[in-house]
Formats: structure tokens, sequence, C-alpha cells
């Protein structure tokens, strides 16, 4: 097997030979062996961003997860090929939402408050759908014809406000704790927000709870951000006094009523990156993106909410040696892991990415 060193430098002369026909894109949460070779690093709105801006590379190497990679084929040139260094790369909170499952849920909506397309007297429609980033090209290609946008967790109350503006209710999917943690914080009370469960005729929440819904949650999570707890801020409280709790928007409701402070992965890093005097701060998101930041600024003391490692497992997919026979195929002419939306799919889902995109604070 290669050393880290080895692959390290294959990657390096890979790059070198392919030089600007290649930009690689790297999410804070890959591992340090990956972001060292990235040419930009980011959060996925950053990363989005960044693949519409790159026209002129033949390939978008992407190391992130199947999503990101989806998201930057639908915002990139025609003939560019985006690629994902492993395909096992996937998001278990994006597998929540199947596209199966959205358009029965969108019919049972629609039994309920009728034409969801069609705008009422007030002129909003009764739901518009809002899709986080992490969900497949499918699902966004269904909030695309369907009047709807995309969201991350950078602008999602961007997107709530702009989804407000022209419906009266929004359906919210794949992650519930987002789309919680936005709109209470926007003071859309608690009661006004029922859990769609499929399992459970009109969905779990009963027909008055429906009625008078502001926002409608999907019943999706992030496996690694639910492990964050309350109990874990108390102690941290009390073993740091005066410890700074930053934490993701994917945390559950009373951890991010619990922190001092929540935000996206780019949030996290700016507000460490803007903090002048040596401070304690305590951080809930994955694990490698808190220690590479620990590293980067010791004179503070940065350390992850969750004692016990808390990696997300498919990011970590993102293995150096996947990343060097990507480009190394490259070279030799060869393109493999490519990620192609069909058509069909991609125009109506870059008509809700380019709205996420539009949609300004
Ligand atoms: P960001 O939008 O903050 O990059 O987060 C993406 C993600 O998958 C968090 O779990
Ligand atoms: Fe998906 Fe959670 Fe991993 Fe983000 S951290 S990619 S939401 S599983």
């Amino acid at each position: 097997d290669a050393t880290d060193a080895e692959l390290s430098e294959r990657i390096t002369a890979a790059k070198q030979t392919l030089g600007e026909r290649v930009v690689v894109l790297g999410h804070f949460y890959q591992r340090d062996e990956v972001v060292q070779h990235a040419d930009y690093v980011g959060d996925s709105f950053q990363l989005a961003n960044a693949a519409k801006a790159h026209t002129d590379a033949e390939a978008i190497v992407f190391c992130g997860v199947h999503f990101m990679a989806e998201t930057a084929d639908l915002l990139s040139g025609p003939d560019q090929a985006v690629i994902l260094p492993n395909l096992a790369a996937g998001c278990s909170m994006a597998d929540m939402a199947s596209i199966d499952e959205v358009e029965e849920c969108w019919e049972q909506l629609e039994d309920l408050y009728g034409d969801l397309d069609t705008p009422g007297a007030d002129g909003l429609v009764p739901v518009v759908p809002v899709t986080y980033m992490n969900s497949s090209a499918a699902i966004k290609g269904f909030v695309g014809r369907h009047g709807g946008i995309v969201c991350t967790s950078s602008n999602a109350r961007t997107v709530l406000e702009w989804a407000f503006e022209r419906g009266r209710r929004v359906l919210f999917f794949p992650d519930q704790h987002l789309g919680r943690n936005t709109a209470k914080a926007m003071g859309v009370p608690l009661e006004r927000m029922p859990l769609w469960n499929p399992r459970r005729e009109l969905g779990g929440a009963t027909e008055d709870e429906l009625h008078d819904a502001r926002v409608i949650l999907w019943h999706g999570f992030c496996s690694v951000h639910r492990r964050f707890s309350v109990a874990q801020i108390d102690q941290a409280r009390a073993e740091h006094p005066g410890v700074r709790v930053i934490v993701h928007p994917e945390c559950p409701a009373d951890v991010v009523d619990a922190a001092d402070e929540a935000g996206s992965t780019d949030y996290i890093r700016k507000a460490i990156a803007a903090a002048t005097e040596p401070t304690v701060f305590a951080i809930g998101t994955e694990v490698n993106l808190v220690r590479r930041l620990a590293a980067e600024y010791p004179q503070h003391t940065i350390f992850c909410l969750d004692p016990v490692i808390c990696p997300c497992s498919t990011m970590y997919r993102i293995h150096p040696g996947y990343l060097a026979w990507v480009l190394e195929s490259l070279v030799a002419g060869e393109i493999v892991n490519r990620i192609q939306v069909p058509a069909d799919v991609a125009d109506p889902a870059r008509v809700s990415l380019e709205r996420m995109l539009a949609a300004k604070p």
C-alpha cells in the first residue's frame, strides 16, 4: 500500500501535469490529506459558486459527497466533467428524502389544500417546497418544477423569506433540524411546524395542524449532528467557564438554543478567525473541520463538543488514494467516476439552484 507521503507526491505530480485543466474542490469536512491538495476549500454554498465560476477547467474533481458533485455538474459548463473520487461517498441525510416519497407527500398535501401550484386570491400558493442542498438532483428538479428553491445552511433564512413571499406554507426537506432552527429564529412558533411522517396518514400531524402550519418539516436528520447534546454543552461550560459554544444548525433545536451561536461551517470558521482575544471554543460540527481549526488557530483552545470522535463517515470515503487515481486517470486521458445529471432532471434542478443563487439577503 502506498504511504500518505507517496500518495501526496503522486497527487501533486498529477496536478502539476494537468495544470489549469483541472480544479480540485474540497469541503471543510474532508481530511487534511485531501484538503491540502484542494484549490478551493469551502462550505457547500461556496463550493457551488466555485463550480459555477471555473468555466475554463476541463474537469472539476469534487472532494465532498454525491449531492455536492451533482450540484457542481448542474452549475458547471456542459463540456466540463465533474468527478467524485469515490462513488460511495453519499450523505445519509440526503438519502432520507426519496423522490417517490416527496411526490407522495405532495399528492397528500394537494388533497388537503387543493392545487398547490396555483396562487389564491392573496397571490400566494398553498405550499412552496424548499429543499436543503443535501438532497438528490431529482429532488432539486421536483422543487424547480413546483416553484420552489434550494437552500444551504448559510442562506436558509434568506431562502425561507423568499418562500414566504410566495406561499402561505413551506414544505422543508430533508433536514427537520435546519428547517426548525431557521423558522424558529424567524419567530415561527413550534406548534406551527408539524413533522411530516409518511408512515401515518396525513403525515402524523392532524388535519388542523397541517392547516395552521407555516413550515411542514420532513423527518430527515444528520446522523453526525444529531449526536450533539445539551449535556455536552453543560459539561463544556462547567469545565471551561467563559467558553464560546458554536454549533451547526443541523443540530437539534435544544442544542442550538443552549449554544451561544449557530451557523454553517464557514460561519464557524469566520467566527474563530475574527476572535481577537485568546478564547475557548466548543464546536458542534464534524471533527475534521474542528481539528483543522484547532491547528490553524493555536492562540485559541478549540475542541469538538462530542468527546467520542465524530467524523462524517461518508465524507471520509474520499481517501487520497482515490484522489490520486482520478487525477492520474485524467493525465492518461481517461475520465473516471464522472457525475452527470440527466437533462430531464438537470433543467428544473438548475432552476431551483439559480433561484437560490439569485435570492439576496
Ligand atoms: P455546510 O453547508 O455548512 O457546508 O454543511 C454541509 C453539510 O453537509 C453539513 O453537514
Ligand atoms: Fe450528510 Fe451529515 Fe455528512 Fe453533512 S455531515 S454530508 S449532512 S451525513
